[in-house]
């Protein structure tokens, strides 16, 4: 049994010599001392274990000399996953229609069971596709709805959902109904309220984002979700944002239809994705991409895409076994504490305004702050100009700063240099 003791001396030892780059490429038996891992801590108290988080900091790749802040946008993945993209893509290149179809793709039912176990669903309701995009496009404009019936979402919503939703509103005469929400809230009752009231007898969906992108508000899914079905109007829930970051299973979020990037907090290589939907609700959905049976209830209709790289789908396993490795409660714990070590300090100077909620029941890892008499871009362009530190420019609705968003390889120190350019700003 690996114990804390032998797990950091292994690592001392690994340190000591000039073995890092052979621990970068974590091997399958350092995921499964690291899974094998229980520390006598608590998930909580793991989060300020600094031992345990440099291991991980060494899985990853990232530049020394920028401070990716922006984690939220796109994660990079750590060499486990990318050494098997370049293995996959090695191999396609010897005879690309043999080995990437052949060979390649005897993963895809596998990988299929294992996301489907971790996401707590069966894998007849689990495709993989390319991004949340595409997952949740897949029902907005597959779904039967006619002239007249309502939709109700928020003008948070991502705008690539509103855009969708907005184009059938054009196109089939449905109509959207908006919540206002005012960010941060603190309050579910009221935003569960707020999400009823645009209920009415033609709402045919819900629209729910249960990380809010634009400053990391969690929404209460599951209690507008049981509002809704109450009044027979279904659920779809964007996980962009929760999906590995949270620790909850799709089920929990009591959605009809769920879609998710996996290339998010998940770390898969960039563009991939999922999509998840009661197996009784597949039949009615038409696929983006037509195969030979649209009306049929086999989830693998979703994934008629055309030719695409299988490489990117398979890497998908390593960084799911990173993920059970890590702990879904472990690093929902770190990435709060991440959060909450430079917010709570960067709340305390002049100007700044946080806009995100520090209770744990309201955010995670995301947080978006701004300057008063500074515009989001100046924000970013001085953090990035002066400190190298990346982070997303938002304006949007009521929001106008910077979003920051730790992960898993961020270091106390990249955040003592966040905070060292937010004093800066709040005294320009
Ligand atoms: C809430 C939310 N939904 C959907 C998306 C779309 O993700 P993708 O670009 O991977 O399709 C994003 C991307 O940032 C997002 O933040």
């Amino acid at each position: 049994m690996p114990s804390r003791r032998n797990f950091i001396s292994k690592a001392a030892m690994l340190a000591s010599t000039s073995f890092i780059p052979s621990l970068k490429a974590f091997s399958k038996e350092d995921l499964a001392a690291f899974a094998a891992y229980k520390p006598q801590k608590t998930a909580l108290e793991m989060a300020t274990d600094e031992d345990y988080w440099w291991q991980i900091q060494q899985a990853y790749t990232v530049s020394p000399q920028i401070i990716n802040l922006n984690n939220g946008g796109v994660s990079p993945s750590p060499s486990v996953v990318q050494n098997a993209v370049d293995r996959y893509n090695k191999l396609a290149n010897e005879a690309p229609s043999y080995y990437m179809w052949r060979i390649i793709d005897q993963g895809r039912e596998p990988l299929r069971e294992n996301l489907a176990k971790y996401a707590g669903v069966s894998p007849e309701e689990i495709a993989i596709n390319r991004n949340a995009t595409e997952a949740l496009d897949t029902v907005i404009l597959g779904m039967p709805l006619q002239k007249g019936d309502e939709i109700v979402m928020c003008r948070y919503d991502y705008p690539n959902m509103l855009h969708a939703w907005r184009q059938r509103e054009l196109r089939d005469g449905l109509k959207i109904n908006y919540v206002e929400l005012d960010l941060p809230a603190e309050d579910n009752e009221l935003i569960v309220k707020k999400y009823v009231e645009q209920m009415t007898p033609r709402t045919k969906v819900v629209h729910i984002t249960h990380i809010i992108n634009w400053n990391g508000q969690i929404l209460p899914s599951k209690r507008i979700a049981e509002e809704a079905h109450k009044r027979g109007i279904e659920v779809l829930i964007d996980g962009a944002h929760s999906f590995a970051h949270l620790e909850y299973k799709i089920p929990d979020l009591g959605g009809d239809y769920y879609g998710t990037s996996l290339h998010k907090w998940l770390s898969a290589p960039i563009g991939s994705g999922m999509l998840w939907m009661k197996k009784e609700k597949i039949s009615k959905i038409f696929p983006l991409i037509p195969n030979d049976k649209p009306n049929s209830d086999n989830i693998r209709k979703f994934e008629n895409l055309g030719t695409r790289p299988f490489m990117i789908e398979q890497a998908i396993g390593q960084a799911l076994n990173f993920q059970l490795a890590l702990g879904n409660a472990r690093k929902e714990a770190r990435l709060r504490f991440l959060k909450d070590y430079w917010a709570k300090e960067a709340k305390k100077l002049p100007k700044v305004k946080l806009n995100t909620s520090l209770k744990a029941e309201f955010s995670g890892a995301l947080a978006h702050f701004g300057i008063e008499g500074l515009e989001a871009g100046k924000i970013e362009s001085e953090l990035f100009g002066k400190f190298k530190i990346h982070t997303s420019p938002i304006k949007w609705e009521k929001l106008d700063g910077v979003r920051v968003t730790p992960h898993v390889y961020t270091s106390l120190q990249d955040l003592d240099r966040l905070l060292e350019g937010v004093q800066y700003l709040s005294k320009l």
